[in-house]
């Protein structure tokens, strides 16, 4: 697995992840498609700039067209301050894999070695059992409930952070993840 900075090329992957009913059942529902140009294009421009961590999560480095999904770590302003988030999204023919929990780990990982983010938090939807599983492997703690707004609707998440210097759980080489 690759991951590699989101490019203004990768409007087909986020309409598959976005824009798809059953992708953001927990997540509130489709996104118009007319909105991914421009969604696109800002987050490639972020990601060139060093303002967010975009990436697209590339399975198989052989086949460098395969996009199967995203994670992202951003920062954004809360009424107590700069807060890093994480999120992540893998299309339903890589799921079931440890794909997304894998992508998250090496993102968090480049997260502890950067140092940059601090605390790094996550809001998977109460109902969201394979994204609560990822929280809870990784190391992640739990931190309550939580009403969070995304893309303009309000979700009832979990609210779960982690520190990746001293919290990140270790690889664990017989689950292969
Ligand atoms: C959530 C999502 C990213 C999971 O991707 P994935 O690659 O299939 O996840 P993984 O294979 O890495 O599995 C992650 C963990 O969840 C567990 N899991 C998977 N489905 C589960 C379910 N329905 N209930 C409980 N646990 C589940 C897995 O067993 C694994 O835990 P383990 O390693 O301890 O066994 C993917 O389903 C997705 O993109 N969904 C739509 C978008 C979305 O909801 N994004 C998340 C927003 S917070």
């Amino acid at each position: 697995m690759q991951l590699r900075n989101v490019t203004p090329d990768d409007v087909d992957a986020y309409v598959r992840m976005r824009c798809d009913p059953v992708m953001m059942t927990e997540l509130g529902g489709p996104l118009p498609r007319e909105r991914m140009p421009d969604k696109v294009r800002r987050d490639a421009r972020d990601a060139a700039a060093d303002i967010a961590w975009i990436k697209m999560i590339i399975p198989d480095p052989a086949a460098p067209g395969v996009v199967a999904g995203s994670v992202t770590i951003w920062s954004h302003d809360t009424d107590d301050g700069p807060l890093s988030e994480i999120g992540w999204m893998v299309l339903p023919p890589f799921q079931g894999r440890g794909l997304a929990k894998r992508a998250a780990r090496a993102l968090l990982e480049q997260a502890r070695d950067d140092g940059r983010w601090g605390d790094v938090h996550a809001f998977p939807a109460t109902g969201n059992g394979a994204s609560n599983g990822i929280c809870r492997s990784l190391g992640f703690r739990f931190a309550g409930e939580q009403d969070v707004t995304f893309a303009d609707r309000v979700l009832r998440t979990n609210h779960w952070l982690i520190t990746p210097h001293t919290d990140l759980n270790p690889t664990n080489p017989t689950t292969q993840d």
